[in-house]
């Protein structure tokens, strides 16, 4: 009896030291855990949404800051890839992604093969003509001319409507409009905030957009068809709304709210 109760006693002090050494190391292990991790894709050639800092490979932009928040609010990681624009609803369809944020203009042409999570910016298309076009003023007299998109996005099916148009796709918005300096195209129709913004850049040297914005455009995040992360999304920038996180990120990419 006397001999079990030794034993039971060194085992409980074996046990709690081990318990000690253990408790701390647990911690650690802990905090070195992966959090759940958001799996997002984009195409990064659209300043001032998604690009690439100067001189890195880090992506930089209002939808790469505001999908940074909401992945911070629904406590996961983000981890971002870069892929071809028309590559991201079959890769959230494959299940290699969780979410796509690329200026992705709900449509109801898309909403049939993945769920959008609540509008977040307010866009349109326009069109980009070189600056000693005087022929072009606006969409309707692009009949029957050479115009230039981004493949896979709504500038590229608005070009399309265009009668008897010829119409010339490439894999980002920035050749498109290298295409017109080179003078390849007549035209490029692009999402308007990317077009003003390439225009600040230097592109007014060569090109100028002219007529109105076309299409009310929202843009929203893409999930897989039906994925409740949709959901989560929504609550998310709902938060980011209201603590004014979200005008923050706005603000510093766009100025203020029009
Ligand atoms: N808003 C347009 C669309 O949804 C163009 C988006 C292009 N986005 C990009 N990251 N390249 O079709």
């Amino acid at each position: 009896m006397k001999k079990l109760l030794v034993f039971l006693m060194m085992a409980v002090m074996a046990c709690s030291m081990m318990l000690a050494g253990c408790g701390g190391e647990k911690k650690e292990a802990k905090k070195a855990e992966p959090a759940k991790v958001l799996r997002v894709g984009t195409e990064p050639a659209f300043a001032p949404f998604e690009f690439p800092k100067e001189g890195s490979k880090e992506l930089t932009g209002f939808d790469i800051e505001l999908i940074q928040a909401i992945g911070k609010q629904m406590g996961t990681k983000v981890e971002i890839a870069g892929m071809g624009f028309d590559a991201l609803i079959p890769a959230l369809n494959a299940g290699n992604i969780d979410a796509a944020i690329a200026g992705m203009t709900i449509t109801e042409e898309r909403k049939k093969a993945v769920t959008f999570s609540d509008p977040y910016y307010t866009s349109g298309l326009i069109v980009m003509v070189k600056k000693d076009n005087t022929a072009v003023k606006s969409v309707n007299d692009l009949k029957g001319k050479r115009i230039a998109a981004q493949i896979g996005t709504t500038g590229e099916m608005k070009a399309r409507k265009v009668e008897g148009a010829k119409v010339t796709t490439f894999n980002t918005q920035d050749e498109a409009a290298l295409e017109l300096k080179n003078g390849g195209v007549d035209a490029v129709i692009g999402d308007l905030p990317v077009v003003e913004y390439f225009l600040t850049k230097g592109g007014d040297k060569f090109a100028m957009t002219v007529g109105e914005k076309m299409e009310a455009e929202q843009y929203g995040i893409a999930v897989k068809k039906d994925s409740k992360l949709a959901a989560d999304i929504n609550k998310a920038m709902a938060e980011l709304k209201k603590n004014g996180e979200f005008d923050k990120i706005y603000k510093k990419w766009f100025g203020e709210k029009k």
